[in-house]
């Protein structure tokens, strides 16, 4: 009975670290629990207003609210042995764009479509932006592709790669394509660093690769 009781209650205090959520994370740009003093806001305890915005969004999907790059051009990776293209995304509203607004390291993370009250840090320093590793910056051919179309042809073209209905749950297509978010959940680093599963054993890299 007590050992029932205590897995009971061991599942019940460990159960939030799998669904842990932004608060916390280096996501979390709030003033309350940002953990980053470099990044935090001085003045907005807000979590999700950094990324999203109940009204006035842009893009509308997902209720958009940080100012997407002006960035004309991404270089996308390319090699001879690759059956699809990476189009180039730069300029469009894909997830990936999202993701760039931040991390291709030419807008800060505080420049918002509707600012709260004078979000800080702003754009008016370079040191505003993300700096170091999580800066991809705006040359992503040494980068995994993303934007291409992941469909039946392609797995027939590649002949290594999992068909689209065997895919793994946790791992999102979005209209058919992959984006950063196919292997990154941006609420939720328990698998560092906010990847939708864990890739050990590389697991993540076997769901969509047959080798
Ligand atoms: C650092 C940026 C960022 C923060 C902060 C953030 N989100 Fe998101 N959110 C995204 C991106 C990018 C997407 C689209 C990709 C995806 O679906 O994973 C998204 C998608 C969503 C979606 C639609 C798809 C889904 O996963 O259900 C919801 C709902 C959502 N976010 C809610 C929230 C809430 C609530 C908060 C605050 C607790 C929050 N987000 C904080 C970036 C963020
Ligand atoms: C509002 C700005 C913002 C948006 C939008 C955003 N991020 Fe981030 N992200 C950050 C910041 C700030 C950090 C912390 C960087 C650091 O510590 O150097 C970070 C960290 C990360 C890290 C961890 C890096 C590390 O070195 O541990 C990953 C992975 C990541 N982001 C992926 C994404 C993906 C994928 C998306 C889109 C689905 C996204 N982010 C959208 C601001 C953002
Ligand atoms: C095919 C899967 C995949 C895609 C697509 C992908 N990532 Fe990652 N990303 C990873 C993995 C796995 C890691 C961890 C690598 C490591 O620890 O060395 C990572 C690491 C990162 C980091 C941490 C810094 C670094 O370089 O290690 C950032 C930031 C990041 N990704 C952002 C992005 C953004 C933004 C996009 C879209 C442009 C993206 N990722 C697309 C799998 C992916
Ligand atoms: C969401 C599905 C998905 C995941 C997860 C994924 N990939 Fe990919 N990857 C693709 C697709 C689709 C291509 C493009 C294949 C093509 O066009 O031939 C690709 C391309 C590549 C290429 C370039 C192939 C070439 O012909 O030049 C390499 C290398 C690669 N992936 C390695 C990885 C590794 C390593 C991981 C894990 C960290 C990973 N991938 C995770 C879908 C994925």
């Amino acid at each position: 009975m007590r050992r029932q009781l205590f897995v009971a209650l061991a599942v019940f205090f460990l159960a939030p670290a799998a669904f842990a959520g932004v608060s916390g994370t280096a996501h979390d740009l709030s003033s309350g629990s940002g953990p980053n003093p470099t990044y935090r806001a001085t003045n907005v305890n807000q979590i999700c207003v950094f990324c999203h915005t109940p009204h006035a969004a842009s893009p509308a999907v997902p209720l958009w609210n940080h100012s997407l790059s002006a960035e004309g051009a991404y270089t996308m990776y390319s090699s001879s042995t690759m059956d699809s293209t990476a189009w180039d995304f730069a300029g469009g509203t894909a997830v990936s764009n999202l993701c760039m607004s931040c991390h291709d390291g030419t807008v800060a993370v505080g420049v918002l479509v509707n600012d709260p009250g004078g979000v800080a840090p702003d754009n008016s320093t370079a040191a505003d932006r993300i700096t170091g590793v999580a800066n991809l910056g705006t040359d992503l051919s040494n980068d995994h592709p993303v934007n291409m179309t992941y469909d039946a042809a392609l797995v027939a073209a590649d002949g290594e790669l999992v068909a689209v209905g065997s895919l793994p749950g946790t791992i999102q297509l979005f209209n058919g394509t992959v984006q950063c978010a196919s292997c990154h959940d941006p609420h939720n680093n328990a698998n560092v660093p906010f990847l939708v599963m864990a890739n050990t054993a590389s697991a993540l890299c076997l769901s969509c690769h047959v080798k």
